[in-house]
């Protein structure tokens, strides 16, 4: 019977390299790969070591300016909105700075992110007026289809039944003809839009050309950025069947979803600064991560991810628990207890990237042991 054995050191050698690679966007990744395992080398003969590189140090890159979004798959070939030089971020974290003002992260992982006029945001500069709420009224039927398109959007996660509730009254249903654009780059962030069905094709504009750069296919949501940081859309969004979209307002999504990211970040930021993977990463950009993570409880046993799923998140462990394991390999009808245990992280540590950098199904399962609870994109 074979067994798996993963040497000691080699996933935390290869995360080190996935995150960097995610970081630096390189052209040349084998000359890229040279580099990164030369430096690592020779750190390590500096330090006095010999073998592993233990998870903390391996993983002192960064997630990079890349978020994945939920529902979004995502054209094959990376693209850059901006300059090959990777001079625009130098340019946008001068911008941004380590005050706390914002800048638009981009989304796609396989994207730089684009430059953008960063604002700094004030929390209580929003006033919350009861009698200015927007509500459109809904048909039962329409109320459904709009909890369910809603469930899994993850700015909509860490809202008090209050808030998700005057969220969902001012939303409002747009229908949409194949081939129009719901969104423009360039243009002023009017609405949030939530796809309640129908496919949409992302064009991002490099060097004047709009290229396609993923998709949406019946679930997910879209134009949050300008929304959220007061810029230009950084997308193009059309419609590549007839569809229906829910859309938010402007003002009742600043009311309510830039607030409570501001809560979001008081609530996570030590956490966040405290991770040793994320130290590379400037104090503005952990901040970003801070926005577009969710918070997730597991019980004792329950499977996070499963071998072989197609991965679209990524998990940090707040606290408790998970044990990693690997179904062995030439058996063909195995069960699920039939997986070896290869991993057990706790808190502060992460799991499920590797899918995400290699647009491979799931490489290993994740269970909760006990109560878990993971911050995850
Ligand atoms: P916004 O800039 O408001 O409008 C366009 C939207 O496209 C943007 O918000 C994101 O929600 C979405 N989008 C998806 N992929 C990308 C990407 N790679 N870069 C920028 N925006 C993206």
């Amino acid at each position: 019977m074979s067994s798996i054995e993963i040497p000691a050191g080699l996933t935390e050698l290869l995360q080190s390299f996935t995150v960097e690679v995610l970081r630096h966007q390189p052209g040349d990744l084998l000359e890229f790969a040279l580099q990164h395992f030369t430096r690592l080398q020779q750190e390590n003969r500096h330090k006095g070591g010999h073998g592993a590189v233990d998870r903390a140090s391996a993983g002192a890159g960064a997630m990079g300016g890349g978020t994945p979004s939920r529902g979004v798959n995502f054209a094959d070939e990376p693209v850059q909105t901006e300059s090959e030089n990777g001079e625009e971020d130098d340019d946008e974290e001068q911008q941004s700075g380590d005050t706390g003002a914002f800048s638009a992260p981009v989304l796609n992982r396989f994207t730089r992110r684009a430059s953008v006029c960063a604002e700094a945001y004030n929390p209580d500069e929003e006033e919350d007026d009861a009698e200015s709420r927007i509500i459109h009224p809904k048909t039962d039927d329409q109320r459904n289809r709009l909890q369910e398109a809603c469930k899994d959007i993850l700015l909509f996660k860490n809202l008090d039944p209050e808030q998700m509730s005057q969220v969902l009254d001012a939303m409002f249903e747009k229908l949409v003809k194949e081939g129009e654009h719901v969104i423009d780059q360039g243009d002023d962030g009017d609405n949030f839009y939530v796809i309640d069905r129908g496919t949409y094709d992302i064009y991002v504009k490099c060097d004047g050309v709009g290229k396609c750069i993923g998709n949406y296919d019946n679930r997910g949501s879209f134009g949050e950025l300008a929304l959220m940081y007061n810029t230009p859309r950084a997308a193009t969004i059309t419609a590549t069947s007839p569809g229906a979209l829910w859309g938010l307002d402007r003002v009742t999504f600043r009311r309510i979803i830039v607030k409570n990211n501001a809560k979001k970040r008081r609530m996570y930021e030590s956490f966040i600064e405290s991770l040793p993977f994320l130290k590379s990463l400037e104090v503005s950009e952990r901040l970003k991560v801070v926005d577009v993570i969710g918070t997730k409880v597991y019980k004792d046993g329950e499977q996070i991810i499963a071998q072989g799923d197609s991965a679209d998140s990524f998990f940090i462990i707040e606290s408790g628990e998970v044990k990693i394991s690997m179904k062995r390999k030439n058996k063909q009808e195995v069960e699920e207890n039939d997986a070896i245990e290869i991993a057990r992280y706790s808190r502060g540590q992460y799991f499920g990237e590797l899918a995400l950098v290699t647009n491979k199904p799931r490489a290993a399962s994740a269970h909760a042991i006990g109560t878990v609870k993971c911050l995850g994109t």
